[in-house]
């Protein structure tokens, strides 16, 4: 037998992006195999902004079970049946490779060391469940050199997070509900790709949650279970939506496209109130910024900002670049320059404008104020593209931990 030293580490290393929907997901029809209630569609955002990067390895050389190390800490997967589920998927599909050509190495036999990180702050609240699992879904695949599509291994990341099936995708991606009772067509696929629209802009504003937010995991079964609003949303109401919001991505109409998204997230929020007892997602920070862009818009005279709001009280604006001094321009006379995370790639216009583009007299004065004071830090970023492959490591040839 070979010596430890000898033993291949076998490495792949992906980034992946962060989605923020605009037809929500919400409510699980098979809590098991993780399949929605109906069909949702996202904006990928740019990784030069907000990305996770996964290392995936395997080796003889590792100790027998699986690792998983995320921003530096261990994480216990074997409690975690959703990883448990994504990595015995991905070593089914490497083992059909194996046994179909006997030349390639055995690598669904060997331990993973699987290292990932994200380049934004925990405490920057964003969910990054779904840019993690799409990473370890992607990286993993990348190393056991799998032949399928992102729509196939879609399936798969759908198992560890929901929304994580969408992060496989750049552009505009929608993830199919399916029919069928195995879950194999319940699918993530590209609507358009961000080239088609890539003047979409996201402003993330991040509001601090005086409490910890119910996790959607559970939120979502409690609105199914008990919210009277909830089966017309799924049933009816978002069908009709998902066909719109396509055409209007299609036809890069950012008036339709908004106003599906605003009513959108009201909508979803709706059953959250409707849910027994009902949860909370947004706040009177969040409630401002729904003025704000209703504000905005008003005074404009037509659609140029939309805002939606996931499992927490963050706001994400959508808006075109050529309203930057409209909409972010606006923001930021509100927020002050000097608000934590203007900088970044997608600032360097916005660092010229410093008049807000909507007089800030035409805002309502307690939004201004709401904003000035519960508004902790902002994200400016746009759609971007899917997971890129790249050499930076986070695990040595050897099989080390880089930094450790
Ligand atoms: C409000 O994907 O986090 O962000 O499948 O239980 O992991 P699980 O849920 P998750 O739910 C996301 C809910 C949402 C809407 C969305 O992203 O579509």
């Amino acid at each position: 037998m070979a010596s430890e030293s000898s033993q291949p580490v076998y490495r792949a290393t992906t980034t992946a992006p962060v989605n923020i929907a605009v037809i929500k997901y919400w409510g699980k029809r098979d809590t098991t195999l993780n399949l929605p209630t109906n069909s949702s569609l996202s904006v990928t955002l740019s990784q030069r902004s907000l990305r996770t990067l996964t290392t995936a390895t395997c080796s003889a050389k590792y100790p027998t079970e699986d690792t998983l190390n995320l921003n530096g800490k261990p994480q216990e997967i074997q409690s975690s049946k959703r990883t448990l589920a994504c990595l015995s998927n991905l070593r089914a599909l490497r083992k059909s490779l194996e046994d179909a050509d006997a030349s390639l190495p055995k690598l669904s036999t060997l331990p993973l060391r699987i290292v990932s990180e994200n380049n934004f702050p925990t405490a920057a609240g964003l969910a990054s469940s779904a840019a993690g699992f799409a990473a370890l879904v992607r990286a993993v695949a990348d190393l056991y050199q799998l032949p399928q599509s992102p729509r196939e291994l879609s399936r798969i990341a759908r198992q560890g997070s929901g929304s994580a099936c969408r992060s496989l995708m750049g552009g505009y991606v929608a993830w199919r509900t399916g029919e069928l009772a195995d879950g194999s067509d319940s699918l993530a696929e590209e609507v358009a790709p961000a080239s088609h629209w890539p003047e979409m802009r996201a402003l993330i504003l991040v509001v601090s949650a005086e409490k910890k937010d119910v996790p959607s995991t559970e939120g979502m079964q409690t609105t199914v279970n008990t919210s009277e609003l909830f089966a017309h949303r799924a049933q009816t109401v978002v069908p009709e939506r998902m066909t719109a919001i396509e055409a209007a991505i299609q036809a890069r109409d950012f008036p339709k496209f908004a106003e599906i998204t605003m009513r959108d997230s009201n909508t979803f929020h709706a059953t959250c109130l409707d849910s027994w007892p009902p949860i909370f997602y947004m706040n009177d920070v969040s409630r401002a910024a729904v003025r704000l862009v209703h504000d905005i818009n008003r005074a404009v005279g037509h659609t140029v900002a939309a805002y939606t709001f996931d499992a927490g009280p963050n706001a994400v604006i959508y808006y075109e670049e050529k309203d930057e001094a409209l909409v972010a321009g606006t923001v930021k006379a509100i927020l002050s320059a000097s608000t934590d995370g203007w900088e970044g790639p997608f600032y360097e216009k916005l660092a010229n404008i410093t008049t807000p583009g909507v007089p800030l007299d035409q805002i309502d004065s307690r939004v201004v104020s709401g904003l000035k004071d519960g508004v902790s830090r902002v994200i400016l970023t746009g759609v971007g593209e899917g997971p890129v492959s790249v050499q930076d490591h986070l695990v040595t040839e050897s099989g080390d931990m880089v930094n450790n």
